[in-house]
């Protein structure tokens, strides 16, 4: 498999979605089935869901056969997300009708969100549909349902952050966590439907993210990662939207936290525990975010970071808020504090009036950063976004299509220049499992987010081991113990 393989792959696999499960499966409790798709945060949503459905007296199943209750935790990011999310709703279907005809249906997130009571009429066998910021509702929107009626709960939030709520951690390693640290986007990117659908930005305060990650450590985890749709923006005031932060009181803005303020709060809850965050934001990044990065050894040195266009033209029209110009100062300024960070992107390919010159920025911009990893994608025009409303999806897709294959290839070259780079020498890797392909080798992660895969001898699972780099494969590290 070469790397362009690999990273449509990884890309697939987002799409594809996961069955989550928890062990704890008392005999006669009601069982729950839940399937997410889309981004880190749509999985950290559903621990928050399985988390308010277990005080209801629920657990969690594997087998759809057997659930009371299917949730799906959707996407709306591309058109092909939907798609994937109507599919599995005709599958659940086929289940409802031959197998399992009590199972009540729910769609989650994003989804559910962009198309509200429509989705009751479009999709008939849902019985219930529900926002991102709306979860908390669950118990008696339920009650709707058992009393025969379809439910619908699609407010979204200024304040809803879900701080108090323990999330049940499913199907996961017992290693690495997600903690969710903000909710919303104010950012209104034009190609972007997420302000749409998760609403206005919100921060989450900081005291219960460092008392989720000091009981992280007491259950064993050793890796968090802080998500947000923009963890830069990250500012406590005391509560509520960012957006509010000039009205609040002069003495809640002086004792604000912002995202750097918590990214060393973090670091210091326990130097074995490993701190990652995304997504990061070009226009709200700032020095000081760099500066904790350098200061503390637990905090990895990886940033991902979306650019999306390498075309002043493009990257205004798509109200990214910097300049190619900006955006190379920025990464300038992190190869100069920490020159072995290293630093991926998200790309659009084939946004509205793109013309052949933009796309050589794009890629003139890809052959100064060399880029370690890449998320690539044609552009897909989404109902009410500023892009729809205002400009032509004029880009034919055979044209989209080979620009994305160019991006592609180009990433290809360095991500396997990096790859390389790395032979020969020595890294710290936690160890998260098994390899997949060999039960006599573990799999874990460097600093820098790079997969490594080396013989089991004594390690196991949660062990910090430093191996030695021999050889690679397009998208992995192979190497030794030492
Ligand atoms: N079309 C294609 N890609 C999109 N993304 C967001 N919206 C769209 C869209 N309408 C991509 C961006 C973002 C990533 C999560 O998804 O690159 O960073
Ligand atoms: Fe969407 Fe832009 Fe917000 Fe990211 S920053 S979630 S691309 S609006």
């Amino acid at each position: 498999m070469n790397i362009t393989q690999v990273l449509e792959k990884k890309i697939d696999e987002s799409k594809q979605g996961e069955r989550l499960s928890i062990v704890d499966n008392p005999k006669g409790s009601k069982k729950m089935y839940i399937e997410s798709y889309g981004c880190q945060m749509n999985f950290s949503d559903s621990e928050i869901v399985a988390s308010i459905l277990t005080k209801e007296g629920f657990s969690t199943t594997q087998d759809i056969n057997e659930a009371d209750l299917v949730f799906v935790n959707t996407c709306s990011i591309r058109e092909k997300a939907e798609l994937t999310v109507r599919k599995r709703l005709e599958f659940y279907n086929s289940i409802k009708k031959d197998k399992n005809p009590g199972m009540i249906v729910g769609v989650l997130g994003c989804m559910a969100e962009r198309l509200k009571e429509k989705f009751l009429e479009e999709e008939k066998l849902v019985d219930l549909v529900i926002g991102p910021d709306a979860y908390r509702d669950l118990p008696n929107l339920l009650k709707q349902v058992d009393d025969g009626r379809k439910a619908v709960n699609v407010f979204l939030s200024k304040e809803e952050t879900y701080a108090d709520i323990s999330p049940v951690r499913l199907g996961g390693n017992g290693v690495t966590a997600f903690v969710s640290i903000t909710r919303g986007c104010d950012n209104m990117c034009t190609f972007c439907v997420v302000p749409f659908t998760r609403g206005r930005e919100r921060s989450r305060n900081p005291e219960s993210i460092v008392n989720e990650c000091k009981q992280l450590i007491k259950d064993g985890y050793k890796e968090v990662t802080l998500l947000g749709q923009n963890v830069d923006s990250y500012l406590w005031y005391g509560g509520g939207a960012k957006k509010d932060f000039k009205k609040a009181t002069k003495d809640a803005q002086e004792n604000s936290v912002s995202f750097a303020n918590l990214l060393e709060m973090v670091a210091e809850v326990g130097s074995k525990l490993r701190i990652r965050f995304s997504t990061s934001n070009p226009q709200d990044m700032t020095l000081d975010v760099i500066q904790v990065m350098k200061k503390y050894n637990n905090i990895c040195n990886y940033i991902h970071l979306p650019v999306q266009s390498g075309s002043d033209r493009i990257l205004s029209k798509m109200n990214r808020g910097y300049t190619r110009g900006k955006y190379i100062t920025l990464i300038d300024n992190i190869k100069n504090t920490i020159p072995d960070c290293s630093i991926s992107m998200d790309m659009i390919t084939g946004f509205c009036s793109e013309t052949e010159q933009d796309h050589q920025e794009t890629l003139s911009l890809m052959d100064y950063v060399k880029y370690e990893y890449g998320y690539m994608f044609k552009y897909s025009e989404r109902p009410n976004t500023t892009a729809e409303r205002k400009f032509e999806d004029d880009i034919p897709n055979d044209v989209k299509q080979r620009r994305l294959a160019e991006i592609i290839e180009k990433q290809q070259v360095h991500s396997l220049l990096h790859m390389k780079e790395k032979i020969g020498e020595t890294f710290e890797v936690l160890v998260e499992g098994t390899s997949k392909k060999s039960e006599e080798k573990l799999y874990g992660r460097t600093t820098h987010n790079s997969a490594v895969v080396f013989p089991k001898e004594n390690y196991k699972k949660g062990d910090y081991v430093m191996v030695e780099i021999e050889e690679c494969t397009s998208a992995t590290l192979l190497g030794k113990a030492i």
